[in-house]
């Protein structure tokens, strides 16, 4: 066999687990971490190693698996009765080359370092498995690493099948292994399901390759939490935040002032400029660019967008697929939906929604008001509570709004309609036809004046 195939890397990723600890009918590797499935997480890290081929075992909700990663290039494996970890692996060997070396990774344990799978990945060599472990405070549920009195690996003990001297063994199985892919498939011949939850046990090839004489290559992590595996609800609330603390550190790392670390999360790709500060509170999903000397007040969310230089994000705004420009001012209370695209120094006030429109430069939309499906010109005053009735109850409309506009409070632009350069729209009216250029327009009932009109009085018997 070819050099290039035996120094190839092959990853094993186990995912048909139903994760009945979970308590949920979303297979386990579903649930999201840091708003995306832990598969995915789990999926990126190992594609950092560049292996010639990922295997991910499925099975438990194999359709909502599959669907979810569709557009994934893995090579996906049926194991349509999960009878443990081993016989997973069991199943997945064959679509192998014999002479790769394979990474076993699960699909539970979302936030491995690259780097130590890397070096784990290097240790196992033929007859050698590599195995990394770690030590934990808490090991309750996992496997535990049992040594020979000259601190060689032994075996691993399940939880369930270990004794109380066992139990009391603070190093655990993370669960990544790295061996030939031929020496796992004769290993894993040899597990059998004799234990406490009658499984193949993965865990069981380390005592069939000691008893074989091979010595067991281990590696304990640097930072435990980093291969802490997600079998409830409890451990992902905790994996959530160790994961949330750890972006916030890399952030503070480059200049940017998080007033609590604690109260950050952060979602997918997020890049900061510079002098950047963020209250407490916020939220931000990814893909995100934002600025530089960008100020986000408390409780916001701000999702899919870029945040020009110097936006200033004025507390309690969602701000969603939208790209606003420098020196803007939102908030607080505005709500800016996908496809709002705003030029610099616009300033959107509170419980205003922009939904899918152009805001030209300087142009101010301050209090109460609606802008949707709108394309709305530079140095445009828009009063407060002005609404552009976009929909006539079956189709969107546009309405156009030039230069300089002044729109009087609680105005209705009926779209489609047009307002030219420099028009002027009375407070209180109701806009169903274009007002040329530097035209005022008056769409209000006159108003009359009744004299001598007096409030009904009570009278005695009421
Ligand atoms: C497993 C290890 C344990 C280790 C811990 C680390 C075994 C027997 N035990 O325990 O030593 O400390 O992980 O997190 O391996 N899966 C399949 N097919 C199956 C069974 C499981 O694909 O038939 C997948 C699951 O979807 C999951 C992974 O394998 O992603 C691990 O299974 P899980 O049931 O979570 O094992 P643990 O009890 O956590
Ligand atoms: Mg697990």
């Amino acid at each position: 066999m070819s050099a290039q195939v035996e120094q190839s890397l092959e990853v094993i990723v186990l995912a048909a687990g139903k994760g009945t600890r979970m308590y949920s009918d979303l297979p386990k590797v579903l649930h999201e971490l840091a708003g995306e499935p832990l598969l995915a997480h789990v999926l990126r890290c190992v594609k950092q190693l560049s292996p010639r081929a990922v295997h991910v075992v499925y099975g438990h909700g194999a359709e909502a698996v599959r669907s979810r990663f569709q557009s994934e290039k893995v090579n996906w494996i049926l194991q349509s009765e999960q009878q443990g970890t081993g016989h997973a692996v069991k199943t997945a060997l064959p679509s192998l080359h014999p002479d790769s070396k394979a990474l076993i990774v699960y699909g539970d344990v979302p936030l491995a370092d690259p780097v130590e799978l890397s070096a784990l990945t290097e240790a196992a060599d033929a007859g050698r498995p590599a195995l990394l472990t770690a030590k934990l405070d808490n090991p309750n549920g996992y496997g535990r690493v049992v040594r020979m009195e000259n601190g060689s690996v032994r075996r691993i003990v399940e939880q369930k099948d270990a004794g109380s001297a066992e139990l009391r063994i603070t190093e655990v199985n993370t669960g990544f292994v790295a061996a030939k892919v031929s020496d796992l498939a004769r290993w894993l011949e040899r597990v059998d399901n004799c234990n406490a939850q009658k499984e193949y046990y993965l865990t069981d090839l380390i005592a069939v390759a000691a008893n074989e004489g091979c010595a067991i290559a281990d590696k304990q992590v640097l930072d435990a939490a980093s291969v802490q595996g997600v079998n409830s609800k409890t451990d992902l609330a905790l994996l959530e935040r160790y994961y949330q603390r750890k972006r916030a550190g890399t952030y503070l790392q480059q200049g940017v002032t998080i007033i609590d670390p604690g109260r950050l999360d952060v979602r997918g790709e997020v890049a900061f400029g510079c002098d950047c500060v963020v209250d407490v509170n916020v939220v931000l999903q990814g893909p995100l660019q934002i600025g530089d000397g960008v100020y986000i007040e408390a409780n916001s969310i701000i999702r899919r967008s870029t945040i020009g230089d110097h936006v200033h994000i004025k507390p309690h705004c969602v701000i969603e697929g939208a790209a606003i420009g420098p020196k803007a001012i939102i908030g607080p209370f505005a709500r800016i939906r996908p496809g709002t695209k705003t030029a610099d120094d616009v300033h959107i006030g509170n419980f205003v929604e922009v939904k899918n429109s152009a805001l030209g430069s300087g142009t101010k939309v301050n209090h109460l008001s609606y802008v949707g499906d709108s394309t709305v010109g530079s140095g445009v005053n828009i009063g407060a509570g002005v609404i552009t009735c976009n929909y006539d109850g079956k189709y969107k409309h546009q309405t156009q709004i030039g230069d300089n506009v002044f729109v009087g409070s609680d105005s209705q632009l009926i779209a489609p309609v047009k307002l030219g350069d420099g028009a002027i729209v009375g407070a209180g009216s109701t806009i169903t036809h274009d007002v040329p250029a530097d035209t005022l327009a008056l769409g209000r009932a006159k108003q009359k004046l009744v004299k001598s009109r007096r409030r009904p009085q009570k009278k005695d018997s009421d």
